[in-house]
């Protein structure tokens, strides 16, 4: 199988992207027309489309597939996003400033899976808005058609781990990796978490500091992504160096909301401290009159609401975590916000 295939007649874009392959190990194979492009798509284990050629590959509807991302030399325009999006890309990757995304795209294909995992933060508007409970949920409802972790990135938060009811498994935690230097295995990392099934938590030990280092975190993440299809982080709302390092790395960043005046307004300030806004959207909990007046309020688009989750607490206490059955609110809500980043889906609705 061909490893890499880059599809661009951009001779500057394409030499820095043969550059980064041959950096990463990775082989790979130019096309440099949409015909050629389309020969070689099915058969890539990872497919850079340049943004010089996205829109003519969309006019000919390649098939849907995984490990797709469009890269641009500088910054992106914006006609490149609707034709990034019906060639069913993931990203959407801005050289030489984001080289270092492209190099871990590269490197990955050496690993045992050739796509890595979504990675999804999330995080709170205000105090206790039920960002935690998302990021749990999102792992939960992933579980059931893959693998998933949860990446307790919150130091004040009440430990991922039972917000899931895995506080009993053995496995290894956050300052288990604090003196991981080089790169972590996939394969070694997803064995090592504690788990049930598919669902995976990667959070603090009791009674040790809640500390890491940020670049045994990044690493940490880039393995946790080429070991599972989803990874969902719980992000705090006060930006920490680990956090930094984190969220800038998410495909998506949900922040959630709860539709009242003190909630809005700080939430505007959580938004305005975030890496991408490009990259956020809001999730709104509980009643909700004027989607769009949340959306102008804080300043970012709404993904979606949901009702209030009855039972949450007993649910939790149980130790079954925050999604018990495939219809409740939060099971629906993650299985669409899943759906529509293309994660397998979620058998949530
Ligand atoms: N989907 C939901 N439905 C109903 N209640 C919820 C929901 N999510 C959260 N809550 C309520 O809000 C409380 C706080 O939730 P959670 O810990 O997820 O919020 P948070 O945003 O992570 O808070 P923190 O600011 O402490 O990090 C929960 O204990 C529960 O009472
Ligand atoms: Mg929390």
């Amino acid at each position: 199988m061909t490893r890499a295939l880059l599809i661009t007649a951009d001779p500057g874009l394409h030499d820095e992207l043969q550059r980064l392959a041959a950096a990463a190990g990775a082989t790979c194979e130019s096309a440099r027309d949409p015909a050629a492009a389309l020969r070689g798509w099915a058969g890539a284990a990872l497919v850079l489309v340049g943004a010089d050629l996205v829109t003519d590959l969309a006019v000919i509807a390649p098939a849907r597939r995984r490990g797709v991302h469009v890269v641009a030399w500088g910054s992106v325009p914006d006609q490149v996003f609707r034709p990034a999006v019906a060639v069913g890309a993931e990203s959407v990757v801005e050289l030489p400033r984001h080289g270092d995304r492209v190099t871990e795209l590269l490197t990955d294909l050496g690993e045992e899976r050739a796509v890595r995992g979504l990675a999804v933060g999330v995080i709170g508007g205000c105090g206790g808005a039920g960002a935690t409970t998302f990021a749990a949920a999102l792992a939960q409802v992933a579980s059931r058609q893959g693998t998933s972790v949860l990446v307790d990135v919150d130091p004040l938060g009440p430990g991922a781990d039972r917000t899931l009811g895995l506080e009993e498994r053995p496995g290894v935690r956050w300052n288990d990796l604090a003196h991981t230097t080089g790169r972590l295995s996939a394969r070694e990392l997803r064995q090592a978490l504690p788990r049930a099934g598919t669902l995976a938590v990667l959070t603090w030990s009791p009674g040790e500091p809640r500390q890491v280092p940020p670049a045994a975190a990044r690493e940490a993440l880039s393995a946790a992504r080429r070991g599972h299809d989803l990874v969902a982080l719980d992000l705090p709302r006060r930006p920490d160096e680990v956090s930094e390092e984190l969220a800038p790395r998410c495909d998506l960043v949900l922040v959630v909301v709860t539709d009242t005046l003190t909630g809005l307004s700080a939430a505007r300030r959580v938004v305005a401290g975030l890496p991408d806004p490009a990259r956020a959207r809001l999730v709104v909990r509980g009643p909700c009159a004027d989607p769009d007046a949340v959306a102008r309020a804080v300043g970012l688009p709404v993904l979606l609401t949901m009702a209030d989750q009855r039972g949450l607490s007993e649910s939790i206490e149980l130790g079954l975590g925050p999604v018990r059955g495939r219809r409740g609110p939060l099971a629906r809500a993650a299985g669409e916000v899943l759906g529509r980043l293309g994660a397998r889906p979620a058998a949530a609705a």
